[in-house]
């Protein structure tokens, strides 16, 4: 079985947004992968998704709720086939850890229509919209990545 990590900051907004939202694609295409999440930074360990976060994804029919925050251990990229961020940051520093071999991408290098290294903003300190934003970027760049494990 395939296994794919989503990575962000803090683990409580985007890539947990992301993991929910992926899972589901996968399913809805009768794809067996493992999907999980975690931050590059671990302050919010423990902790559920952010409330704004959550709100988003339940009024379009999401459930994050079981969610909590992990801080991302280089043992993972061994039991990962991806590891995807959700910006340029966290992508450098998954890229500083990571052994040889390693396959660690731009989460919407996967969406078509998105532009070269293209980011998933933090909407840590926005507002809805930005949360809005989120979704839409994680729900075009996780039906590429859908494509692409069905490819590979
Ligand atoms: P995330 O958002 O990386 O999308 O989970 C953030 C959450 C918390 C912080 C930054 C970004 N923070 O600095 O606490």
């Amino acid at each position: 079985m395939k296994r794919v990590c989503l990575v962000c900051l803090g683990n409580i907004c985007r890539s947990p947004m992301a993991e929910v939202v992926l899972r589901r694609t996968l399913a809805e295409r009768g794809l067996d992968v493992e999907v999980d999440s975690a931050g590059t930074g671990g302050w919010h360990a423990g902790e559920p998704m952010d409330e704004r976060a959550l709100a988003i994804l339940a009024d379009y029919g999401y459930d994050g709720s079981s969610h909590r925050a992990r801080r991302f251990d280089s043992a993972w990229f061994a039991e990962r086939d991806l590891v995807l961020a959700m910006d340029r940051d966290n992508l450098r520093a998954l890229r500083a850890i990571a052994p040889p071999g390693a396959d660690v991408r731009l989460f919407r290098s996967f969406d078509p229509a998105a532009p070269e290294d293209a980011e998933v903003p933090d909407p840590y300190y926005g507002g809805r919209q930005g949360f809005l934003d989120v979704l839409r970027m994680v729900e075009a760049a996780s039906d590429g990545v859908a494509k692409y494990l069905e490819d590979h």
